[in-house]
């Protein structure tokens, strides 16, 4: 045999150099290039294999033809099944990643659980956690009676032979993908190498048994799944498990769906039994709203097909330092300085000398331009001291002229509106005018003046007229 050659593999983005470096030149990232025994990997294996046989001639096919539909089976968690498009895919390798505790195999447990007591075949493989901590669980749960067959293995050839005995498993979960080492490459468990082996045999498996197979990542601080964005590529389904820390509930994102949508949301509750649906994640979001005070308003919000209402809470107040706060959790700050420049620049609104907090309330994050619009008429009613009226929702886009811009769904966000009991609705006029059945007022501003028109009254219309009081005066 060659003698192996060693090459250095960045753990974070998997590029290959053949030195050390502190820094990976590629992501950037330190400290993450490991030495890997280059013999061992898996591109030199098969590859050095092929290069020595014929290849065999593979029948090429018309796009046109006979498909049929991917064939799912649903777990029977509805927030789940809506995230993965309907529910797991046959023959599909499914990828969940998240933060360490975050509850990824709570989740898996009571899926599989659920799965299992209505007849399918369930393989548990817990790489992370000896069989009486999974029962532990499964009992903590109230689900250690269903049919769940459960190993605790971390080898892959061994939980090959181990699937493949038996009855096809409909579902088989690997909890995690990190822990898993193949006899094909050298390395350590958990480097890139190893774990773009181990998914690889996985999915191959997947594939041609027709199971569907969970690989559950751990994600690193920075919210990429650790080492292995190498596996995002390899699977056919990405979702995210996440959560703030201090808050119970938990947001399943879908990053990447080769058989459905990837903006949708499942919404969780973590008790003291397990996960639990939220199916109306608007009253859960507004649950803690305090009505009277100013600097808060409720943002009509799409996630993927569904409307989620949040309230956004404003807090100015003059600064005694010489270069004011900003902070934002939830949102993102750069949107915030452009809204600040549209108020300050277009509307009078004097906001340099002061701090500016900006909070999404139970901790949600907000990635859509028409929060805006909300994010707007909070800082104004905090700035003013003027409370905004308890049940209107905002919307809009806030474009750097200062026009207020349509947005998407809006019949939808208000449709969502007046099933929460608000009455009220300030968002641009789009294309599909929604149908305010009980709206008793729907204001449409054309610009953001006439929105800070709207909240100070109209003393304070006029441009550059400041607020009544909080100090809109340098
Ligand atoms: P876990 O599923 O082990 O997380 P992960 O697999 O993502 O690392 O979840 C662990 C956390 O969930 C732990 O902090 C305890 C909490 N938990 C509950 O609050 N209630 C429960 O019923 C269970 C099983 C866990
Ligand atoms: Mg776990």
């Amino acid at each position: 045999m060659a003698k192996a050659r060693s090459s250095f593999i960045c753990q974070n983005c998997g590029s290959v150099t053949n030195r050390w470096a502190g820094r990976c030149d590629a992501c950037g990232e330190w400290n993450t290039i490991v030495e890997e025994v280059e013999g061992g990997g898996i591109a030199s294996g098969p590859a050095a294999l092929q290069s020595r046989r014929k290849g065999r001639i593979v029948p090429l096919v018309p796009l046109s033809g006979e498909t049929q539909d991917a064939p799912r089976f649903a777990s029977g968690i509805a927030e789940l099944d809506r995230v993965t498009g309907g529910g797991f895919v046959k023959g599909s390798a499914l990828l969940v990643g998240g933060d360490p505790g975050i509850g990824k195999s709570t989740l898996l447990m009571q899926a599989a659980a659920a799965l299992a007591n209505n007849g399918q075949r369930v393989i548990y493989v817990s790489g992370e956690e000896a069989v009486a901590q999974v029962r532990l669980r499964a009992q903590r749960l109230g689900l250690a009676s269903a049919p769940v067959e459960l190993a605790a293995e971390t080898n892959v050839e061994d939980i090959l032979a181990t699937l493949k005995d038996g009855a096809r498993p409909a579902l088989v979960i690997l909890d995690s993908i990190q822990t898993l080492w193949t006899d094909l490459a050298e390395s350590a468990p958990g480097t890139v190498t190893q774990v773009r082996a181990a998914a690889q045999s996985m999915i191959k498996f997947a594939k041609g048994n027709g199971s569907a197979i969970v690989l559950v990542g751990h994600v690193t601080k920075d919210g990429q799944i650790a080492g292995p964005r190498v596996v995002e590529h390899m699977v056919d389904a990405v979702l995210y498990f996440e959560g703030e820390g201090g808050h119970a509930y938990r947001i399943l994102r879908t990053i990447k769906n080769r058989f459905g949508a990837t903006d949708e949301i499942g919404v969780f509750e973590m008790s003291d039994k397990g996960l639990r649906e939220v199916a109306n994640p608007s009253a859960l979001f507004l649950g803690e709203r305090n009505d009277k005070a100013p600097g808060a308003a409720v943002f009509a919000g799409m996630e993927g097909t569904r409307p989620v209402l949040v309230e956004i809470q404003a807090l100015v107040a003059p600064s005694p330092l010489g270069t004011p706060r900003r902070a934002v959790v939830g949102w993102d700050s750069a949107r915030l300085a452009m809204v600040l420049a549209v108020l300050e620049a277009h509307c009078g609104v004097k906001l340099g000398v002061h701090d500016i907090y900006l909070n999404v309330a139970g901790g949600y994050r907000i990635s859509e331009p028409a929060a805006d619009l909300a994010v707007a008429a909070a800082l104004v009613s905090s700035l003013s001291g003027l409370a905004l009226p308890a049940d209107c929702v905002y919307f809009g886009e806030i474009s750097l002229s200062g026009a207020v811009r349509p947005v998407a769904h809006s019949v939808q966000r208000v449709k969502e509106a007046e099933k929460l009991g608000f009455r009220q609705a300030v968002h641009p006029v789009s294309g599909e005018e929604p149908a305010t059945g009980q709206m008793q007022a729907a204001f449409h501003p054309k610009s953001l003046v006439d929105l800070v028109a709207r909240i100070v009254g109209d003393t304070g219309a006029k441009r550059g007229g400041g607020e009544r009081k909080g100090g809109a005066q340098r």
